[in-house]
């Protein structure tokens, strides 16, 4: 007879044995006083004092999930149509705002059409899995690096995939030169990857699609909002929306609200609409949290202030590490800093001091998320993070690098 309880508790044991056990850390952000949070308790740390701790490692870029327009225009949409949208987009849940913010999507990254979806997760595998289920013998060549969503799309859908190194550009062509000019390919790509901080070689990308004759998928999850004009992403930022098939986005980090989309000509939209499982068969976004992320475009169009205050913050950060003694900060060509560690132990443990120590919240990040050997911080600031606030957060984790005796360690 199969145990089902030993094999659950099993299975947990050895994630502790491994040290990958995830602990969450009881948080509550303070929308008066960004960016800092009140932890409560934190499981890995019974001696930690309820306190107030500054926030290191939040996607919400530029502080908008606490921008008093986006909480205004969230409580009155909440206030006029309900807190729930009803149902399915084809039943009873699409609403004009649903429709008002897929027309400025689209807008936005200069296509067709948008669509929306419950997160950027739910978009990237519905869209990949529908386009991998249905265009007949399609072959999918993604990068080693992108986001699990997108593995798990390209895996369900059962099509055939080529994994290419990451961010290679002679293993792409090698690999799209091998296969038949008319077979359909579909290239899939992040434009900033979201552990590294690195950004994609669109550029080439867009050339050898059309020279082998393939679509692209681009997540700009961790792009929108924060690059570009009026927040459109790197594709937008490097005139190179034309070129690329399929723009992925969400809302969750850079906008400050919740919710994922695609954007692309009007077929596409229509196809994966009518086709794809995960937009047909569940609830469509509240009307509350479709107000604050066209609320969040709004913002953005009408000025770059918050963008400008976001990467001057990022840039003295980087500045600061790089004139520090920590050896182990490389720059990156985006706004995410990873500081390697290469080691899951000592990576929480770092965290763990810069919590107890210095009330700095930096979760560490550990194997799945990045494989073992190069676990790290993986540090960001928003515009609400004052260049004394950095400062500190330098010193402190200085203190931490030498109390934990790393100062001289070399990692990958
Ligand atoms: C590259 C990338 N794509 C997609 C997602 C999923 O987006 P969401 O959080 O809106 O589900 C993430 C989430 O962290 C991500 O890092």
């Amino acid at each position: 007879m199969f145990d089902y309880s030993s094999f659950f508790k099993n299975k947990i044991e050895d994630l502790f044995k491994e040290s990958r056990y995830r602990h969450f850390a009881h948080l509550e952000r303070l929308q008066e006083e960004p960016p800092f949070a009140w932890i409560y308790k934190h499981p890995a740390l019974p001696d930690l004092t309820p306190r107030k701790v500054s926030v290191w490692c939040s996607n919400d870029y530029l502080g908008l999930t606490q921008h008093p327009e986006m909480i205004q225009a969230h409580s009155n949409a909440a206030e006029n149509f309900g807190v729930g949208s009803g149902g399915t987009r084809n039943i009873a849940g699409s609403a004009c705002l649903h429709e008002n913010l897929e027309k400025r999507l689209a807008q936005l990254h200069g296509k067709e059409q948008a669509l929306l979806f419950s997160s950027g997760y739910v978009a990237n595998e519905t869209t990949l899995q529908t386009l991998g289920e249905k265009i007949p013998n399609v072959i999918f060549l993604s990068d080693e690096k992108i986001h699990a969503s997108m593995i798990h799309g390209i895996r369900n859908s059962r099509a055939e995939k080529m994994i290419f190194k990451h961010n290679d550009m002679t293993d792409l062509e090698q690999k799209l030169s091998s296969l038949d000019f008319d077979r359909p390919k579909i290239i899939v790509v992040v434009s900033i990857y979201s552990m590294d901080g690195n950004q994609a070689k669109l550029e080439s990308i867009c050339d050898l699609a059309e020279k082998y004759n393939a679509l692209i998928f681009l997540d700009e999850v961790h792009a929108v909002g924060i690059y570009g004009k009026g927040g459109a992403g790197i594709a937008n930022q490097l005139e190179l929306q034309d070129r690329i098939h399929i723009i992925q986005g969400n809302f969750a980090k850079g906008f400050g609200s919740f919710g994922g989309y695609i954007s692309a000509n009007s077929e596409i939209i229509d196809f994966i609409r009518s086709y794809g499982s995960g937009f047909i068969f569940t609830t469509s976004l509240p009307p509350s949290v479709v107000s604050s992320s066209i609320k969040a475009l709004d913002i953005l169009n009408e000025s770059s202030a918050l963008q400008d205050s976001f990467h001057k913050r990022v840039n003295y950060l980087k500045s600061k590490l790089a004139e520090s003694n920590i050896l182990n900060y490389r720059s990156t060509d985006s706004h995410i800093i990873p500081i390697h560690i290469g080691d899951s132990l000592l990576c929480s443990k770092i965290s763990q001091d810069l919590l107890m120590d210095y009330s700095i919240y930096a979760q560490p990040i550990n194997y799945p998320t990045v494989p073992q050997g190069l676990e790290r911080l993986r540090v960001t600031v928003t515009p609400n993070h004052t260049f004394e606030l950095i400062d500190y957060f330098v010193q402190s984790l200085e203190k931490v690098w030498i109390k934990n005796n790393f100062k001289n360690r070399k990692v990958a």
